[in-house]
């Protein structure tokens, strides 16, 4: 990797990036931007690392899971802690169900950068140029709102480590209280599928009063009381990520400094283009996208070129395929790996392949074709026997109404209620409780059909 410079991926033919007008305030801002510290460090990636390839197989479980697009305007303490405090009662009951640990990731503190299925959007007969983030351009529909302007990589910067920076400090402050996972199915009244998640509230209340009652919580406060938690984004303004990207002395690595871990998007998976190009050459794990249109032959490609060493933890699979063709094309993606005897990481987005128009015009997701694919998924690598072993949201603490469905029921004309989302619609809290109870049952189910547990 000795040849790799930050700077090759201005080379390759890039996609989804702004084309900035002033080329001297772009250089400002990177200078500037290269000359701060990096938001994150390499031990940190290297440890997020390890815990990836430890759920690669089957030792751990990856929780992903945030925001679409975080925005400069909704910036608040209360929305880091809430979905913040969502993720870690999402990884209690994820632990309880796949009694192993939980690996937590955001989707926080630098997704600001958004791919777009058009380079412009029209509103009653004006055409102007599409939003691409808060770190590119603003989400208002007039002209001088839509040219990107790169200072605002410097406000991004910015609310990333002070998102960074709180999280941080709710991680090891004692925040999360895991005696509460009882009001966390409250609003769960109805029907077959609350009594069930009741029952395993109940199991894992009884877990904690037992050992508390041995004194083992006193003895374990720190595991209690502190997690790991880090923090990813799609790494699509190549811009602002190379001026974060620094050399690792203790490795002689790069390590992309803006993030922990950095995903490929969908629409930026060119082999030969410049997204590629660019994380190939850093140390970070690596997330990439694979949706209806990855061939096999590309992804052996994308496989060889992004983790050549085939290391373990360095790349996520990120299925996004869509409630109801995960059976079309996972497996033909899985073979493709076993043909590489490649070292991945699947996990299932079940957000981006399920988003659809409503009848009241709102883009939403139906939260039953989200709990679909996730159950696809698992069914998949369970007839593979393969290891499904992560899954990857956009979900918000905050009580929004931008997918439909859930034990809540929101309907399409409840939409326009709490419609907050900067892009792509979010899973509420509640929404997002319960697909942690279902991904629970799916994993306990997988682990009771194991040979090793059928054998007891
Ligand atoms: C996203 O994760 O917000 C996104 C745009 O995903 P994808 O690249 O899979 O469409
Ligand atoms: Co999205």
């Amino acid at each position: 990797m000795a040849e790799w410079q930050k700077s090759d991926w201005r080379n390759k033919p890039r996609v989804q990036m702004p084309d900035y007008t002033d080329a001297n305030a772009l250089e400002a801002v990177e200078a500037k931007l290269a000359s701060y510290p990096p938001l994150v460090f390499a031990g940190e990636a290297r440890s997020l690392k390890t815990k990836l390839g430890a759920a690669s197989r089957g030792e751990a479980f990856l929780l992903q899971g945030g925001d679409c697009a975080e925005s400069f305007s909704q910036f608040s303490a209360d929305g880091i802690r809430d979905t913040f405090k969502v993720m870690l009662q999402m990884a209690m009951v994820l632990t309880f169900g796949a009694k192993v640990p939980v690996v937590k990731v955001g989707r926080m503190a630098g997704q600001f950068a958004k791919p777009r299925s058009a380079p412009t959007e029209t509103v009653d007969g004006v055409e102007l140029p599409s939003y691409r983030g808060d770190i590119i351009n603003e989400l208002d529909f007039n002209s001088g709102a839509r040219i990107p302007d790169p200072s605002k990589m410097l406000q991004a910067y910015t609310q990333a480590a002070a998102t960074l920076n709180l999280l941080r400090a709710f991680s090891t402050g004692g925040y999360a209280d895991v005696h509460q996972v009882h009001a966390w199915t409250l609003g769960f009244t109805e029907g077959e599928k609350a009594a069930k998640y009741r029952e395993m509230a109940n199991s894992i209340s009884d877990a904690l009063d037992f050992m508390s009652a041995a004194g083992v919580n006193s003895n374990l406060s720190h595991a209690l009381h502190t997690v790991d938690f880090y923090t990813s984004h799609e790494s699509l303004l190549l811009e602002y990520e190379e001026a974060l990207t620094r050399l690792d002395s203790t490795s002689g690595k790069w390590l992309a400094g803006s993030g922990h871990m950095l995903w490929i998007g969908d629409r930026t998976r060119q082999p030969d283009g410049a997204h590629v190009e660019f994380l190939r050459g850093v140390q970070n794990p690596i997330g990439l996208k694979c949706g209806p249109t990855t061939t096999a032959e590309d992804l052996k490609v994308l496989m060889q070129k992004l983790n050549p060493e085939n290391e373990d933890g360095r790349l996520t699979l990120i299925a996004r395929f869509g409630a109801g063709t995960v059976g079309d094309h996972l497996p033909r993606l899985i073979k493709a790996v076993k043909e590489e005897g490649a070292n991945v990481l699947w996990t299932c987005d079940a957000m981006h392949g399920n988003t659809i128009k409503s009848a009241t015009g709102y883009k939403t997701r139906p939260f039953e074709s989200v709990l679909r694919e996730v159950q696809e998924f698992f069914a998949v690598h369970k007839a593979e026997g393969t290891i499904p072993g992560g899954v990857h949201f956009e979900m918000t603490g905050q009580d929004v109404t931008e997918c439909t469905g859930g034990v809540r029921d929101v309907k399409d004309e409840d939409l326009s209620d709490r419609y907050h989302t900067a892009c792509d619609p979010r899973l509420n809290a509640s929404q997002s409780l319960e697909l942690a109870f279902l991904v629970a049952e799916e994993l306990s189910a997988l682990r009771n059909s194991a040979p090793e547990a059928q054998a007891v």
